[in-house]
């Protein structure tokens, strides 16, 4: 049996991670992110109830599991205070669940404002990030200028630490881009009452983790992104800032490789991408916008149309050996109910696809439970996914709500 399962993303995100997160956790003990931040939208249904996440992990539904956000992600206090706020409004309590790594790299107002100028300033040629401030919190982790959650417990040095940070960003804020500069005092202020409401929420995340494994406690690692906008491994530079990938784990929660006992992909039926970068499979015809309207595909963090086009399994297949993924979650195959033909890209020529041509079922998935009731058309679908990519397809998943899913091996 499992006592950890590290859920990622396999395509550039938005693959439904949050959904499949919070089906896992029921039955486990403790939910872990280890990298992005407030970039994620993650999005969970239950009882037609939507929850969008952010930074908290998304197994915060489930009262008794411990939510713990490590050390690889960027923490914007703000934001987590706000995120906090909308779940107490729905009488979700984080407290005593929430625990924080005092290793985090916090991202400050400054960070936001220098992603969003640098994006101004680019122009046509943009990343299209999120704006979130990502990429300068991992810059500043990088250069060993950045301030951690942990800092804030020692107010001298926090200030010091502060200024040095600010006078160097104003600087470039102030004569590189002609923007807004930013008050040493103010960002000062704001920090501490913060950190009087988060204290609690400190922990030493690879030693509380460690403890976790020792009591046999089942734990879910929750990836943010996909892996195809990994820093390293993904479409650079249209990427996000921090790995994706497996390796992120170790490094952003502190755990042992030996710890994670199986690696699922959350692949979806289809692809799509928010932001600039390349797309081999996007579609600007018709088919492009019925996957853009049965999927609902807006962006869960920033409300922007996501791209759409038909599954890639060439980039599949590079994911797959980038993270030595166990076995595949299949999500939003309902999405694909209503095409008379599907295609799947199975090779590049020129950067263009090469795809194989599938006939549509033409019937609702809503509702399946089991994989010997799927229409014959779809278990095509499926198994030619299976063994082209020569991993097994474990869940798959027939709409947004928790209960949608057909489960063919079971993790915990
Ligand atoms: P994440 O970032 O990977 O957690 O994914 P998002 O939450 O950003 O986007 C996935 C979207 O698809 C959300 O609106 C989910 O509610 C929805 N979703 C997840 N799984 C399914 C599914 O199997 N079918 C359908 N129709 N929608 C799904
Ligand atoms: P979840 O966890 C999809 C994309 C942005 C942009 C690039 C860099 O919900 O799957 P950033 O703000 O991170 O510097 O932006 O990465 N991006 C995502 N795309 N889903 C996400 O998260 C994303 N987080 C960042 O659109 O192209
Ligand atoms: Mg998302």
């Amino acid at each position: 049996m499992n006592k950890s399962i590290a859920i990622l993303g396999a395509q550039w995100g938005d693959e439904g991670k949050g959904k499949i997160v919070d089906l896992l956790t029921e039955k486990s003990e403790a939910v872990v992110r280890f990298q992005g931040g407030h970039n994620a939208g993650h999005t969970i249904v239950v009882e037609n109830k939507k929850t969008i996440l952010h930074l908290i992990p998304s197994g915060i539904l489930h009262n008794d599991v411990k939510c713990i956000i490590g050390n690889g992600v960027v923490l914007s206090l703000d934001a987590l205070s706000d995120e906090i706020e909308v779940l107490q409004k729905n009488n979700i309590d984080v407290n005593g669940r929430l625990f924080i790594s005092d290793n985090c790299p916090l991202i400050l107002p400054v960070h936001i404002a220098l992603d969003q100028a640098r994006e101004q300033k680019k122009g046509k040629e943009k990343i299209g990030t999120t704006g979130r401030g990502i990429g300068p919190a991992y810059e500043d982790k990088i250069s060993r200028r950045g301030i951690r959650f942990g800092d804030l417990a020692n107010q001298q040095n926090l200030h010091e630490k502060l200024k040095e940070l600010l006078e160097y960003h104003n600087f470039i804020l102030k004569n590189y881009y002609n923007c807004e500069i930013f008050d040493i005092e103010e960002t000062y202020q704001n920090l501490l009452s913060h950190y009087d409401v988060y204290k609690n929420y400190l922990i030493d995340a690879p030693l509380y983790i460690e403890q976790l494994f020792l009591n046999n406690k089942k734990i879910v690692f929750e990836g943010a992104q996909g892996s195809l906008l990994d820093i390293d491994h993904g479409t650079y530079p249209f990427v996000t800032s921090s790995n994706t990938t497996i390796g992120g784990i170790f490094t952003g929660s502190g755990i042992s490789p030996k710890r994670v006992d199986y690696t699922l992909a959350i692949v979806k039926a289809y692809t799509t991408r928010v932001g600039s970068g390349p797309f081999v499979t996007e579609l600007f015809d018709e088919n492009g916008k019925i996957l853009s309207e049965r999927g609902h595909e807006f962006g869960a963090t920033t409300g922007r149309e996501r791209r759409c086009g038909w599954l890639d399994l060439v980039a599949l297949k590079r994911s797959i050996i980038i993270n030595g993924f166990t076995g595949i979650c299949l999500t939003k195959l309902d999405v694909l109910d209503t095409f008379p033909k599907i295609k799947v890209c199975i090779e590049y020529k020129d950067n263009k696809p090469i795809y194989k041509e599938y006939e549509g079922w033409q019937k609702s998935l809503s509702g399946i439970k089991k994989y010997s009731d799927l229409p014959d058309k779809a278990k095509i679908y499926i198994k030619d996914i299976e063994n082209f990519l020569e991993i097994p397809i474990d869940i798959i998943s027939n709409g947004p709500g928790r209960e949608e899913n057909i489960i063919i091996n079971k993790f915990f």
